[in-house]
């Protein structure tokens, strides 16, 4: 299997491969008033103590509405807005303290009972959100300033900081702030790499199916040209995931936070449980580096097994690492690609190790490599790309624009190797 999928993820030795990439980073985790209530309240902490044991920096934000809702409910006493998002008035505001006290109390519960240092803070100041449209929104607030020096000193010393969804302006009054809000204000100002947002939803719906992923340009798209499309209050975490991406926050997660091991997975697998909302698309094809050699091999491995692809040992991938192009998402490898101009042709480049992660089909990565190769071939002078494919070859002629040809297109020197393999392969080629 690919580098990673085959590991569970609870699987130590799968997890620890990550730690390089991971340590010090910033992830910051968003829990819906749902989800601290859930029973897997408990595994989440759990795997949030992994995380720290792994040297990820950690940030709690939590939300309320669900709390809220409850206690309206229960005392009879009727509330303007539960998310943080419309009015609040006085009462509201009262019943959203103490509903913060309470939830707050559950994480920093769950946290000690997991050997976890953590601290409620006050290091955000709100200001009051204002007359919108005519709309005086009283105590409801938006994010002012992040006193970040403060975070970074609790983080530094071991300690999660708890943001509860409530802010104080500049005389210490409360006013309430929606969490989703916060989560991508503390990221920015963390330089946070990461927000995970756990929520009582499967991922992000569009039109009723679920995204996997989709990029912040895309969804922005969704939401400004067919809002409907997308359901509240799921909408709402969008916009902010999209607001987040474009403030510098660089991957999203919204993630069912009732799933067992979902946090976990969702971070350290290849096939993520829930939808990754992500920054530039083309930012996510690089050069391959000497790091990449393991997961290029173990890649490709389940493709040479079906002869959909060439042998190559690790030490040859290893050689010519430089030839290979990668796909990340979220720092897994997901696809790759080979590029190699003929020396003997200028202008002849072949493209080869062409292959995507069956999970990730379907999507338009492996077009997007074929393309990002072309283009690479042509910065480096090559008129033309072949291609030698025995099962592909109609998604090369169908989907990527080639033609097929014949086999003393390649220069001599390959040509010879060509035939030696005995693979009969169909030769393809396309204009740059
Ligand atoms: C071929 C491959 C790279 C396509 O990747 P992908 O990310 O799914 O491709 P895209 O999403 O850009 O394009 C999908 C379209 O390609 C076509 N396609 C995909 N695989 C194909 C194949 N093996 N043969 C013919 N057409 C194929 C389909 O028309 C598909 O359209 P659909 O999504 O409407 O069904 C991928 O299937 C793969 O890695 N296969 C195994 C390795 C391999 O054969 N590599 C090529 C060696 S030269």
């Amino acid at each position: 299997m690919s580098n990673g999928a085959d590991i569970k993820p609870t699987d130590l030795r799968g997890i620890l491969k990550y730690v390089p990439r991971f340590q010090g980073q910033t992830f910051v985790i968003s829990c819906d008033g749902i989800i601290v209530a859930d029973e897997n309240f408990a595994n989440i902490l759990t795997d949030i103590a992994v995380l720290r044991s792994l040297g990820i920096k950690i940030v709690i934000v939590h939300g309320i509405g669900h709390q809220i809702e409850e206690l309206s409910r229960i005392r009879s006493i009727p509330i303007t807005d539960s998310q943080g998002t419309g009015v609040a008035d006085a009462a509201t505001l009262d019943l959203a303290i103490r509903a913060s006290s309470r939830v707050t109390h559950l994480v920093i519960e769950g946290l000690t009972q997991n050997g976890l240092k953590a601290a409620l803070t006050n290091a955000v100041r709100a200001v009051p959100l204002g007359i919108i449209k005519g709309v005086d929104h009283q105590f409801t607030g938006r994010v002012d300033r992040v006193d970040k020096e403060f975070l970074a000193q609790l983080i530094g010393s071991q300690v999660i900081p708890v943001v509860n969804p409530i802010g104080f302006d500049r005389d210490g009054r409360p006013l309430r702030i929606n969490s989703d809000l916060l989560a991508a204000e503390l990221a920015e100002a963390l330089n946070a790499t990461k927000i995970i947002y756990l929520t009582p939803h499967e991922g992000l719906e569009i039109n009723g199916k679920l995204q996997h992923q989709i990029a912040a340009a895309a969804l922005r798209a969704v939401l400004e040209s067919k809002p409907d499309s997308i359901n509240e209050p799921m909408r709402s975490t969008a916009a902010h995931a999209v607001k987040a991406v474009e403030t510098g926050t660089p991957r999203i997660h919204l993630l069912d936070g009732r799933l067992l091991d979902g946090l976990l997975n969702e971070i350290f697998s290849n096939e993520g449980v829930g939808t990754l909302i992500h920054g530039n698309e083309y930012q996510q094809i690089r050069q391959a580096t000497k790091r990449d050699v393991r997961a290029i091999y173990n890649l490709t491995r389940q493709a040479v097994k079906r002869e959909e692809l060439l042998y190559r040992t690790q030490a040859a991938i290893e050689k010519n690492v430089e030839q290979f192009y990668v796909f990340e998402i979220d720092e897994n490898i997901i696809a790759c690609v080979s590029l190699q101009v003929y020396p003997d042709r200028q202008k002849l480049a072949e493209l080869g190790s062409l292959y995507v992660m069956p999970f990730y089909h379907h999507r338009g990565v492996g077009k997007k490599m074929v393309e990002y190769a072309g283009m690479m071939a042509r910065e480096r002078g090559a008129t033309a790309v072949v291609a030698l494919s025995t099962q592909a070859f109609s998604f090369f002629t169908s989907v990527c624009g080639f033609e097929e040809a014949e086999k003393d297109v390649l220069p001599e020197s390959r040509l010879k190797t060509y035939e030696e393999s005995g693979r009969n392969s169909k030769v393809l080629t396309k204009k740059l």
